[in-house]
Protein backbone atom coordinates (compact mmCIF):
# COMPACT_ATOMS: atom_id res chain seq x y z
CA UNK A 1 0.00 0.00 0.00
CA UNK A 2 1.01 3.59 -0.29
CA UNK A 3 1.24 5.74 3.03
CA UNK A 4 -0.83 9.25 3.40
CA UNK A 5 0.07 10.46 6.69
CA UNK A 6 -1.16 13.55 8.38
CA UNK A 7 -1.81 15.12 11.99
CA UNK A 8 -5.52 14.80 11.19
CA UNK A 9 -8.52 15.45 8.00
CA UNK A 10 -6.06 17.75 6.18
CA UNK A 11 -4.24 14.70 3.99
CA UNK A 12 -7.28 14.20 2.97
CA UNK A 13 -7.05 16.79 0.36
CA UNK A 14 -3.74 15.48 -0.90
CA UNK A 15 -5.24 11.70 -0.99
CA UNK A 16 -8.50 12.72 -2.29
CA UNK A 17 -6.48 14.18 -5.66
CA UNK A 18 -3.64 11.46 -5.57
CA UNK A 19 -6.24 8.76 -6.01
CA UNK A 20 -7.95 10.69 -8.53
CA UNK A 21 -4.47 10.71 -10.65
CA UNK A 22 -3.35 7.44 -9.50
CA UNK A 23 -6.76 5.37 -8.62
CA UNK A 24 -5.06 1.75 -9.16
CA UNK A 25 -3.07 1.76 -6.00
CA UNK A 26 -4.17 0.57 -2.78
CA UNK A 27 -4.20 3.32 -0.18
CA UNK A 28 -3.61 3.69 3.79
CA UNK A 29 -4.16 7.34 5.47
CA UNK A 30 -3.24 7.91 9.08
CA UNK A 31 -4.81 10.86 10.49
CA UNK A 32 -3.44 11.72 13.68
CA UNK A 33 -6.59 13.32 15.38
CA UNK A 34 -5.91 12.62 18.84
CA UNK A 35 -2.96 14.76 18.59
CA UNK A 36 -3.48 17.64 15.98
CA UNK A 37 -2.44 20.33 15.61
CA UNK A 38 1.31 19.69 15.13
CA UNK A 39 1.44 23.45 13.98
CA UNK A 40 2.14 24.51 17.03
CA UNK A 41 4.22 21.81 18.93
CA UNK A 42 7.92 21.96 18.97
CA UNK A 43 10.53 20.15 16.40
CA UNK A 44 10.92 17.59 18.90
CA UNK A 45 7.27 16.86 19.27
CA UNK A 46 6.66 16.49 15.48
CA UNK A 47 9.58 14.43 14.62
CA UNK A 48 8.65 11.94 17.34
CA UNK A 49 4.61 11.94 16.37
CA UNK A 50 5.64 11.64 12.77
CA UNK A 51 8.55 9.08 13.11
CA UNK A 52 5.72 6.83 15.25
CA UNK A 53 3.40 7.33 12.80
CA UNK A 54 5.93 6.06 9.45
CA UNK A 55 7.14 3.36 11.60
CA UNK A 56 3.26 2.26 12.04
CA UNK A 57 2.76 2.28 7.97
CA UNK A 58 5.73 0.38 7.10
CA UNK A 59 5.19 -2.41 9.72
CA UNK A 60 1.30 -2.30 8.24
CA UNK A 61 2.49 -3.01 4.46
CA UNK A 62 3.06 0.21 3.45
CA UNK A 63 6.94 0.47 0.96
CA UNK A 64 5.99 4.47 0.28
CA UNK A 65 4.47 6.75 2.55
CA UNK A 66 3.60 10.68 1.55
CA UNK A 67 3.81 13.00 4.12
CA UNK A 68 0.63 14.97 3.49
CA UNK A 69 1.68 17.65 5.90
CA UNK A 70 3.52 20.92 5.74
CA UNK A 71 4.42 21.02 9.72
CA UNK A 72 6.01 17.02 9.32
CA UNK A 73 7.29 17.68 6.00
CA UNK A 74 9.20 20.87 7.37
CA UNK A 75 10.61 19.36 11.20
CA UNK A 76 10.80 15.96 10.56
CA UNK A 77 10.92 14.70 6.76
CA UNK A 78 14.87 15.63 6.47
CA UNK A 79 16.32 13.79 9.88
CA UNK A 80 14.15 11.01 9.53
CA UNK A 81 15.49 10.73 5.88
CA UNK A 82 18.81 11.01 6.90
CA UNK A 83 18.90 9.13 10.51
CA UNK A 84 16.16 6.86 10.81
CA UNK A 85 15.24 5.61 7.34
CA UNK A 86 19.14 3.74 7.36
CA UNK A 87 18.12 1.76 10.67
CA UNK A 88 14.66 0.93 9.91
CA UNK A 89 14.37 -0.33 6.69
CA UNK A 90 16.52 -2.88 4.16
CA UNK A 91 18.27 -1.56 1.27
CA UNK A 92 18.31 -2.76 -2.63
CA UNK A 93 21.93 -3.72 -4.30
CA UNK A 94 22.36 -0.60 -5.51
CA UNK A 95 22.34 0.95 -1.41
CA UNK A 96 19.05 2.64 -1.78
CA UNK A 97 16.52 1.99 1.45
CA UNK A 98 13.66 -0.42 0.14
CA UNK A 99 10.87 1.83 2.07
CA UNK A 100 10.54 5.80 1.40
CA UNK A 101 9.09 8.87 3.14
CA UNK A 102 8.27 11.70 0.43
CA UNK A 103 7.39 14.75 1.39
CA UNK A 104 5.44 17.85 0.34
CA UNK A 105 7.14 21.04 0.37
CA UNK A 106 10.03 20.36 -2.72
CA UNK A 107 7.13 19.51 -4.95
CA UNK A 108 5.05 22.32 -4.26
CA UNK A 109 7.75 24.57 -4.28
CA UNK A 110 8.87 23.83 -7.78
CA UNK A 111 5.06 24.13 -8.76
CA UNK A 112 5.26 27.95 -7.80
CA UNK A 113 8.03 29.31 -9.88
CA UNK A 114 6.15 30.64 -13.23
CA UNK A 115 2.91 31.11 -11.43
CA UNK A 116 3.66 34.75 -9.94
CA UNK A 117 3.38 37.72 -12.50
CA UNK A 118 4.48 40.21 -9.70
CA UNK A 119 6.98 37.85 -8.25
CA UNK A 120 5.30 38.45 -4.78
CA UNK A 121 3.79 35.22 -3.26
CA UNK A 122 2.17 34.41 -0.10
CA UNK A 123 2.61 31.02 2.07
CA UNK A 124 -0.10 30.48 4.77
CA UNK A 125 0.59 28.21 7.17
CA UNK A 126 1.30 26.72 10.35
CA UNK A 127 3.40 28.18 13.43
CA UNK A 128 5.92 25.58 12.69
CA UNK A 129 5.84 25.79 8.73
CA UNK A 130 6.63 29.20 9.20
CA UNK A 131 9.31 28.86 12.04
CA UNK A 132 11.22 26.77 9.70
CA UNK A 133 11.36 29.33 7.13
CA UNK A 134 11.17 26.08 5.19
CA UNK A 135 9.12 27.32 2.29
CA UNK A 136 11.43 30.79 1.70
CA UNK A 137 14.43 28.76 1.67
CA UNK A 138 13.21 26.60 -0.74
CA UNK A 139 11.77 28.60 -3.19
CA UNK A 140 14.78 31.13 -2.64
CA UNK A 141 16.78 28.15 -3.74
CA UNK A 142 14.92 28.51 -7.27
CA UNK A 143 14.12 31.78 -7.72
CA UNK A 144 15.76 34.03 -5.83
CA UNK A 145 13.90 37.14 -6.89
CA UNK A 146 10.59 36.13 -5.51
CA UNK A 147 9.54 37.98 -2.46
CA UNK A 148 7.57 35.68 0.00
CA UNK A 149 5.83 36.62 2.87
CA UNK A 150 4.46 34.42 5.05
CA UNK A 151 1.64 33.94 7.62
CA UNK A 152 0.79 31.73 10.26
CA UNK A 153 -2.79 30.82 10.37
CA UNK A 154 -3.16 29.38 14.00
CA UNK A 155 -6.83 29.03 14.07
CA UNK A 156 -7.55 27.29 10.63
CA UNK A 157 -6.66 23.76 11.59
CA UNK A 158 -8.61 23.83 14.75
CA UNK A 159 -11.36 25.12 12.67
CA UNK A 160 -11.52 22.16 10.39
CA UNK A 161 -10.76 19.82 13.11
CA UNK A 162 -13.89 20.54 14.86
CA UNK A 163 -15.93 20.68 11.90
CA UNK A 164 -16.57 24.06 11.93
CA UNK A 165 -14.97 25.22 8.68
CA UNK A 166 -19.05 26.22 7.08
CA UNK A 167 -19.83 28.06 10.34
CA UNK A 168 -19.89 32.16 10.15
CA UNK A 169 -17.71 31.89 13.01
CA UNK A 170 -15.18 31.08 10.66
CA UNK A 171 -15.02 33.96 8.60
CA UNK A 172 -14.17 36.08 11.22
CA UNK A 173 -10.25 34.23 11.76
CA UNK A 174 -10.33 33.83 7.73
CA UNK A 175 -10.65 37.62 7.15
CA UNK A 176 -7.89 38.23 10.28
CA UNK A 177 -5.13 36.54 8.89
CA UNK A 178 -5.86 37.59 4.94
CA UNK A 179 -6.25 40.84 6.32
CA UNK A 180 -2.66 40.93 8.08
CA UNK A 181 -0.60 38.90 4.83
CA UNK A 182 -2.28 41.35 2.25
CA UNK A 183 -1.32 44.88 4.29
CA UNK A 184 2.30 43.13 4.95
CA UNK A 185 2.77 42.66 1.03
CA UNK A 186 -0.23 44.40 -1.02
CA UNK A 187 1.80 43.11 -4.09
CA UNK A 188 1.08 39.47 -3.90
CA UNK A 189 -0.62 37.82 -6.81
CA UNK A 190 -0.28 34.24 -5.90
CA UNK A 191 -0.87 32.98 -2.10
CA UNK A 192 -0.11 29.39 -1.47
CA UNK A 193 -2.38 27.59 0.75
CA UNK A 194 0.51 25.33 2.40
CA UNK A 195 -1.30 23.56 5.05
CA UNK A 196 -3.49 20.83 4.03
CA UNK A 197 -6.36 21.52 6.14
CA UNK A 198 -6.32 24.81 4.17
CA UNK A 199 -7.93 23.42 1.23
CA UNK A 200 -11.08 22.60 3.45
CA UNK A 201 -11.65 26.57 3.74
CA UNK A 202 -11.26 27.35 0.61
CA UNK A 203 -15.00 28.65 -0.04
CA UNK A 204 -14.20 30.79 2.72
CA UNK A 205 -10.56 32.10 2.03
CA UNK A 206 -12.52 32.94 -1.94
CA UNK A 207 -15.53 34.81 -0.18
CA UNK A 208 -12.76 36.64 2.12
CA UNK A 209 -10.72 38.09 -0.58
CA UNK A 210 -13.75 39.31 -2.96
CA UNK A 211 -14.58 41.09 0.55
CA UNK A 212 -11.23 42.25 0.91
CA UNK A 213 -9.62 43.52 -1.78
CA UNK A 214 -10.52 46.81 -3.29
CA UNK A 215 -12.55 46.87 -6.73
CA UNK A 216 -10.21 47.04 -9.60
CA UNK A 217 -6.97 44.95 -7.79
CA UNK A 218 -5.61 42.73 -9.31
CA UNK A 219 -6.88 39.06 -9.00
CA UNK A 220 -4.73 36.74 -5.99
CA UNK A 221 -4.93 33.23 -7.17
CA UNK A 222 -5.02 30.64 -4.44
CA UNK A 223 -2.87 27.65 -4.88
CA UNK A 224 -3.66 24.51 -2.82
CA UNK A 225 -1.25 21.31 -3.08
CA UNK A 226 -3.35 17.99 -3.93
CA UNK A 227 -2.83 18.17 -7.70
CA UNK A 228 1.05 19.14 -7.53
CA UNK A 229 1.81 16.43 -4.77
CA UNK A 230 -0.62 13.82 -6.84
CA UNK A 231 1.73 14.54 -10.35
CA UNK A 232 4.97 14.37 -8.18
CA UNK A 233 3.93 11.00 -6.87
CA UNK A 234 3.09 10.00 -10.27
CA UNK A 235 6.68 10.89 -11.67
CA UNK A 236 8.19 9.07 -8.20
CA UNK A 237 6.46 6.07 -9.07
CA UNK A 238 7.38 5.92 -13.00
CA UNK A 239 11.32 6.76 -12.06
CA UNK A 240 11.43 4.26 -9.42
CA UNK A 241 10.13 1.38 -10.89
CA UNK A 242 11.56 -0.85 -7.93
CA UNK A 243 9.62 1.02 -5.55
CA UNK A 244 6.16 0.93 -7.84
CA UNK A 245 6.60 -3.08 -8.03
CA UNK A 246 6.07 -2.93 -4.59
CA UNK A 247 2.86 -0.94 -4.09
CA UNK A 248 -0.04 -3.45 -4.41
CA UNK A 249 -2.81 -2.21 -7.58
CA UNK A 250 -6.82 -3.16 -5.96
CA UNK A 251 -7.90 0.27 -5.75
CA UNK A 252 -8.70 0.13 -2.40
CA UNK A 253 -8.37 2.83 0.04
CA UNK A 254 -8.07 2.34 4.03
CA UNK A 255 -8.30 4.27 6.73
CA UNK A 256 -6.81 4.89 10.63
CA UNK A 257 -7.24 7.92 13.58
CA UNK A 258 -6.32 8.09 16.10
CA UNK A 259 -9.57 9.28 17.81
CA UNK A 260 -12.80 8.32 17.40
CA UNK A 261 -13.58 5.95 14.32
CA UNK A 262 -17.44 7.76 14.34
CA UNK A 263 -15.98 11.26 14.42
CA UNK A 264 -13.55 10.52 11.45
CA UNK A 265 -16.21 8.37 9.79
CA UNK A 266 -18.69 11.31 9.37
CA UNK A 267 -16.58 13.95 8.35
CA UNK A 268 -14.02 11.94 5.94
CA UNK A 269 -16.66 10.71 4.39
CA UNK A 270 -18.40 13.67 3.63
CA UNK A 271 -15.16 15.43 2.20
CA UNK A 272 -14.27 11.63 0.24
CA UNK A 273 -18.13 11.84 -1.30
CA UNK A 274 -17.93 8.00 -0.21
CA UNK A 275 -18.46 5.33 2.82
CA UNK A 276 -15.72 4.73 4.40
CA UNK A 277 -13.85 2.18 6.76
CA UNK A 278 -11.56 3.67 9.22
CA UNK A 279 -9.83 1.60 12.58
CA UNK A 280 -8.74 3.35 15.47
CA UNK A 281 -5.30 3.16 16.52
CA UNK A 282 -3.22 4.47 19.15
CA UNK A 283 0.72 5.31 18.13
N1 LIG B 1 -2.12 19.67 7.82
C1 LIG B 1 -0.85 19.90 8.39
C2 LIG B 1 0.01 20.79 7.54
O1 LIG B 1 -0.07 20.69 6.34
C3 LIG B 1 -0.74 20.12 9.88
C4 LIG B 1 -1.70 20.98 10.56
C5 LIG B 1 -1.56 20.91 12.07
O2 LIG B 1 -1.71 19.82 12.60
O3 LIG B 1 -1.28 21.94 12.69
O4 LIG B 1 0.80 21.56 8.03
Amino acid sequence: MIGVFDSGFGGLTILKEIRRQLPGYDYLYLGDNARTPYGTRSFDVVYEYTLQAIRYLFSHGCHLVVLACNTASAKALRTIQQNDLPDMVPVFADGKPQKRVLGIIRPTVEAIGGLTKTGHVGVLATQGTVVSESYPIEIRKINAAVTVTQQACPMWVPIVENCEADSPGADYFVDKYLTQILARDPEIDTLLLACTHYPLLQAKIEQSLMRLLPEGHRPVALLSQGAIVAESLKDYLNRHPELESKCSKGGSCRYLTTESEHKFAQSASIFMEEEIEVKHIDL
